[in-house]
């Protein structure tokens, strides 16, 4: 139910504004005792030759929707109050009706958007920044298509580029075939750092690299093996931790997709008379934006990074005329992302503007003192390992009978890691604290988590909860705060939306289950009288429901018992 709509219907049978213009004026009243919704009369004064003081008098005395309990004029404003009783059934009928569906509209039908997100290189780690990546792009995903969108999951691998010479390089003069099948990107990995301290000491050993990624580029089949080996075995490992919190992709196109696809990207550069010579290298000059050239061709001939984001950008409108092009991709490449967004203007596409990349800063680890930046790689599998097996000794020491363990130990572990890298504005550095991430009293994954296992118990140990409910005995207002919080979701949902933010479903969680357990802590259920208690099942039942819908958003599931 969309009160505030309701109260724009009312304001314009009584102005001469569209609803649309009341719609946007429309506020929320800094406090809560001020009303649920306010309209500031200002606009009218002129027109009305009146203050706004009276208007505001005149025009309350109209709003008579059986939806608010009053209206009142609050100096130049009209502060409306919904009647209580009529939310808490309309929010509690809702979620109990549209379950897994509550919270959903489908506002954004019919609109393209392809996001950009994981994109991890091939032949390297997959590091804590790439989970940074993965797991906003796949709340973002989550979040767009719950509002109708057609958000479009595009894994831009880093599967291109010269290093692939130096690596083809390594492998046949290193590579040891065991060490590659035990773990390819160690292996990989190892090589690769062999060729640069050896190239330093041996600089014709880049000629032979770039006359192997030249190959590569010309389809030699030697080469062109080597390159599908490095891929398909790297792929592998990147699913690994892709099935393990459950993130899937419309596409797997990385960088080498655009390879045959730039010429026609350069030649309108070319046309449009944008690039210019320097030291060698082929540029757009960004001088008059204050920005260092983007380079499309390095004096070797060879194309690069930008060039490849610049096609894939094109083949992108191309293909989904998009709404917004979405690029979840660290901050560090800011610069990199405003050049590539200011090149597609100057070609005159005006969809451009639509191109946002969406920044995230670093992963800390509390205690010690480095970045991912600094190059220190941590495997994702030892960081979902060591999350799980804390996990694991908690449950032990609080509910050792548990069934499942394991199972539950898993989505503990793994949906606490997620959990706090979605918990704080996606600018902020993420800093991984072992003691408050799996802490089951902070603001974290496992206090969500238990408050909805605790529920499910009590829901599980009670006879069928009937649907025939007197809401006016749920009169308390912890109660009512629960069940204000629940109506919420939506607008909740469209703000992460609006900012790109999946933290404020995170925090939302985290709301919910506050005051769900402040409800729990005041307002006996089992021993209450019979419709009483039938009452606050309902309602409990409606939060765990609210509960599972938000943490589902942020990729986080929830367990029956805990
Ligand atoms: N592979 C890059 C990296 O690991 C990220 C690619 C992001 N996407 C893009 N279209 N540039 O840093």
């Amino acid at each position: 139910m969309d009160y505030k709509l309701i109260f724009a219907e009312e304001l314009e049978k009584n102005t001469s504004l569209s609803k649309a213009d009341i719609l946007n004026l429309i506020e929320v009243p800094p406090q809560e005792e001020m009303g649920d919704f306010a309209f500031p009369c200002f606009k009218f004064a002129k027109e009305m030759k009146k203050s706004p003081i009276l208007i505001a008098n005149d025009i309350k005395e109209k709003i008579t929707s059986e939806f608010f309990e009053k209206a009142e004029a609050n100096g130049p404003y009209i502060n409306v109050f919904i009647k209580k009783e009529i939310l808490i059934k309309n929010t509690i009928e809702e979620i109990l009706s549209q379950k897994e569906r509550y919270g959903n509209s489908e506002l954004g039908k019919g609109k393209n958007i392809p996001m950009d997100f994981s994109s991890p290189n091939i032949a390297r780690p997959f590091h804590v920044g790439h989970l940074s990546t993965t797991v906003l792009g796949a709340a973002l995903y989550r979040i767009f298509k719950s509002q109708g969108y057609n958000p479009i999951a595009i894994n831009h691998l880093g599967d291109w580029g010269t290093q692939f010479g130096k690596l083809i390089y390594a492998y046949n003069h290193w590579v040891d075939e065991d060490a590659l099948n035990e773990n390819p990107i160690k292996e990989l990995l190892r090589i690769y750092i062999k060729y640069h301290k050896e190239a330093e000491d041996d600089p014709s050993l880049d000629n032979e690299a770039r006359k192997h990624f030249k190959n590569l580029e010309d389809g030699n089949e030697h080469e062109t093996m080597l390159w599908k080996k490095f891929t398909e075995l790297s792929i592998i490992e990147f699913e690994k931790v892709y099935d393990r919190i459950g993130v899937k992709f419309d596409y797997y196109t990385g960088e080498s997709f655009y390879y045959d696809k730039m010429d026609t990207t350069i030649k309108e550069l070319d046309e449009k008379g944008l690039l210019t010579e320097s030291q060698g290298a082929i540029v757009v000059n960004l001088e008059e934006y204050n920005m260092p050239p983007c380079i499309i061709k390095k004096a070797d001939g060879a194309t690069i990074y930008a060039t490849r984001d610049l096609t894939a950008a094109e083949y992108r409108y191309n293909q989904f005329h998009f709404y917004k092009s979405l690029y979840v991709v660290a901050l560090d490449q800011s610069l990199h992302f405003k050049q590539v967004f200011k090149v597609l203007e100057l070609l005159g596409h005006e969809w451009a503007k639509d191109c946002i990349h969406v920044g995230f800063g670093l992963v800390k680890y509390a205690g010690r003192k480095f970045s991912t930046r600094q190059g220190e790689v941590v495997s994702l599998e030892e960081l979902f390992n060591d999350s799980v097996k804390r996990a694991n000794k908690i449950i032990e020491g609080k509910n050792p009978n548990l069934e499942n363990k394991s199972e539950v130990a898993e989505k503990v572990g793994v949906g606490s890691i997620i959990f706090t890298f979605l918990k704080n504005n996606r600018e902020k550095d993420i800093i991984i604290d072992w003691e408050e991430m799996l802490s089951p009293d902070g603001e974290t994954g496992p206090y969500v988590q238990y408050t909805y296992a605790r529920f499910n118990s009590i829901l599980k140990k009670t006879d069928e909860v009937k649907q025939d409910v007197d809401y006016n005995l749920l009169s308390t207002n912890d109660e009512y705060q629960l069940v204000k919080t629940l109506s919420n979701f939506n607008k909740v949902l469209n703000e992460a939306i609006d900012r790109f933010e999946p933290f404020v479903i995170t925090r939302y969680a985290i709301d919910v289950a506050k005051k769900f357990n402040k409800f729990y802590n005041s307002c006996p259920i089992l021993t209450s009288e019979e419709n009483l208690k039938n009452a606050r099942l309902i309602l409990a039942k409606a939060a765990n429901q609210v509960l599972k819908n938000a943490l589902g958003m942020i990729g986080v599931e929830v367990v029956p018992e805990m």
